[in-house]
């Protein structure tokens, strides 16, 4: 790519018109920014209509700075919003997911009715176990349906799903198990990946041996392997639920019921529960998910290549698309399992009409190369959203171009964790895109850049994003903790909503999100503090000191690079290879294989102030190969000279 076509992308006023086949929903759409905008909470009381209420909501918003509660004397059952009411309504013959497995040719077609069967045998299920209203359970499961199926059937009884991802390690899990004071697990015996086995439960197993509150295990059998069996308290799917009556009465909660948790990592050691509640949360995912991806046509079938295992997973794979009842593709492998035109054969198969991922996979397909999308038929897309990270315009106009051929709109969307749905985002037919641009706030939602002083930046000036209104879909806060959910999140700039994210307004005003201001980092769309590494590494009986900084890196975004001071004990070896490889795979089983370091740096001193904090600025731009700013506050200048000659003599230790 030159330079001047990079230039000519990014050339602000060269943005992309909103495509003509899209006019219906331009049309039917027109206006609804202003009033939206006239009256955010009336527009959001409109949208609350499409779910389908018990006792409809009179209240709308109660504002209580920084706690929101929406719809407050609504209430509902989340299970039936998603599925038994598009099978009452005679929708039950649609595909709610076609299944697609790893590496293999096996698929599973499950229609609403159908999916409406499973959930009721496992509503029984779990209360046979003695899953009640409020209890937390804890899923730990690969992408099958049975995933999809345990949350729905856990919400229905008004418990709380807190879904930890399949690639956390046993520690991992035992944290999030505590914390939320989880008392059931539902897991399978193992995963695929690319055509292999692993065992799961093993690792549940482990984790339980530290949570005594844990009364009951459900396990789906996946994989043919043999597991360790605790008598008292483990028990098969296929033993539970499979037998149990195909309907099941259900009962209706508060618009404001917990719905689920959902751990992610902040900028200390510790993740934190993230916690969401019904109505509000519901009422967003579903407006959101039907303006951005379009989804009015009956034969529209969508597809999120994401884990349920993270909030991607639950708002568009699990909450968003079934509420407005679409068919989608549910899909268990990597983008490589089974050839790396899986993806492709995939929606050529299915005629897959959206697809939505994140810039780490669209990097990864395009480093692939572009006869592989050419080899196959992709003119049932329409549309194609992007989420995680900021997407570089390099990607977005190979998504563009060789994904989309030029038809279909991106949509980049930002949002969080923590904000439930999207927020910022252009709608198809409505707004001009721009290549690398989340454009604009959606309908109802408020947000602004502003400088330190917590004053709003002018267009072309860049800033920290905040938002300035509650909106439905917002975290309730953090589990067991309100303190630090005002602290992290309401304390930074007074009375408005710190996302921790840097943007830009471009001369339009159009928004251009930048990444993280703080010490969050994100490795392939997963978000990952410092502290947490770091926290790993000095856990290892070697490691005296650690410092752990995101570096660009041109297919995950960013990758972590570790610099560790060894305890003198330990550094004796003239060769760390063989240490650097333990703290590696230390880290791995401490957090996450997605957390491993990309690469680890011995020290014999780390750069520190003058008060003793560790320079992680200076260590960015070392581990970024930039020159060094201002060094003047450090202790002693000489060891960051010494780090970067390090870092160029330390070849990498990737995988
Ligand atoms: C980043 C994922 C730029 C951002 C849904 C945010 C993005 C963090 C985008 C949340 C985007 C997400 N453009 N950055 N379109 N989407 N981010 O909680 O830094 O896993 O704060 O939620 O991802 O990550 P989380």
């Amino acid at each position: 790519m030159t330079e001047a076509k990079l230039e000519a992308w990014l050339d602000e006023s060269r943005a992309f018109p909103p495509s003509p086949a899209f006019t219906a929903q331009a049309n039917a759409t027109l206006g609804i920014y202003e009033t939206a905008e006239a009256d955010p909470e009336g527009w959001w009381r409109t949208q609350a209509d499409r779910l389908t209420w018990t006792n409809a909501p009179s209240k709308t918003l109660e504002w209580n700075p920084p706690f929101a509660t929406w719809f407050g004397d609504g209430t509902l059952n989340a299970a039936v919003n998603c599925v038994d009411r598009h099978v009452a309504a005679g929708r039950g013959d649609k595909v709610a997911f076609h299944w697609v497995a790893d590496a293999t040719n096996e698929t599973r077609t499950i229609t609403y009715a159908q999916l409406g069967v499973l959930v009721a045998q496992a509503a029984h299920g779990l209360t046979q176990l003695g899953v009640r209203s409020g209890d937390r359970v804890a899923v730990y499961m690969p992408m099958i349906p049975e995933a999809v199926v345990a949350m729905l059937a856990i919400v229905r009884l008004g418990a709380v799903h807190s879904v930890i991802f399949g690639g956390f390690s046993a520690d991992a899990l035992a944290s999030r198990i505590i914390d939320a004071d989880c008392t059931f697990v539902v897991t399978a015996d193992g995963a695929f990946r690319r055509g292999s086995a692993s065992p799961l439960k093993p690792a549940v197993d482990e984790a339980l041996l530290t949570c005594p509150n844990v009364k009951a295990v459900l396990v789906v059998k996946r994989t043919s392997g043999d597991v360790e069996w605790t008598q008292s308290r483990d028990h098969w799917w296929h033993d539970v639920v499979d037998g149990q009556p195909t309907t099941h009465e259900a009962a209706s909660f508060p618009a404001e019921h917990p719905l689920f948790i959902m751990y992610t990592s902040g900028t200390t050691a510790k993740p934190k529960g993230i916690f969401h509640t019904t109505g509000g949360y519901l009422t967003q995912v579903a407006t959101s998910y039907y303006y951005v991806f379009d989804v009015k046509s009956a034969t529209d079938v969508c597809w999120t290549a994401a884990d349920i295992g993270w909030i991607t997973g639950h708002s568009y794979i699990v909450y968003g698309p079934l509420i407005n009842g679409v068919t989608q593709v549910l899909y268990e492998g990597l983008p490589d399992s089974g050839g790396r035109d899986r993806w492709w054969r995939i929606v050529a198969e299915y005629g897959v009409t959206m697809l939505y991922t994140a810039p780490t996979a669209i990097r990864t397909l395009m480093k692939w190369g572009d006869e592989l999308p050419a080899a196959h038929d992709l003119s049932s897309l329409r549309i194609l959203g992007s989420v995680g990270e900021p997407i570089n315009p390099e990607a977005w106009m190979w998504y563009r171009e060789h994904v989309g051929r030029n038809r279909c709109p991106i949509v980049d969307t930002w949002w969080q964790t923590e904000t439930g749905a999207l927020m910022i985002a252009p709608l198809p037919g409505l707004t001009a895109t721009k290549p690398g641009a989340a454009m604009r706030a959606l309908p109802g939602i408020s947000v602004d850049v502003v400088d330190n002083d917590g004053v709003t930046v002018g267009n072309g000036e860049g800033g920290y994003l905040v938002i300035t209104k509650p909106w439905p879909s917002m975290t309730r806060g953090i589990y067991g903790d309100p303190e630090r959910f005002a602290e992290t999140y309401w304390s930074r700039f007074p009375g408005v909503y710190f996302a921790g994210d840097g943007a830009k307004r471009d001369l339009d005003g159009d928004l251009w999100l930048l990444g993280r201001v703080d010490d969050v980092m994100n490795i392939s769309g997963h978000r990952l503090s410092t502290t947490e590494v770091e926290h790993a590494l000095v856990g290892h009986p070697a490691v005296a000191e650690a410092a752990v900084v995101g570096a660009s890196d041109e297919t995950t975004g960013q990758a972590i690079v570790a610099f560790v001071t060894l305890k003198l004990a330990a550094d004796d070896h003239s060769d760390h290879a063989a240490i650097i490889d333990e703290l590696r795979h230390h880290v791995a089983t401490t957090i996450s294989p997605i957390a491993k370091p990309r690469q680890i740096i011995m020290t014999p001193e780390l750069p520190k102030t003058r008060s003793g904090k560790i320079m992680r600025r200076l260590l960015r731009d070392v581990a970024e190969h930039r020159s060094m700013g201002d060094v003047t506050t450090l202790t002693d200048p000489s060891v960051v000279a010494m780090i970067a000659g390090l870092m160029e003599t330390h070849a990498s230790s990737e995988d």
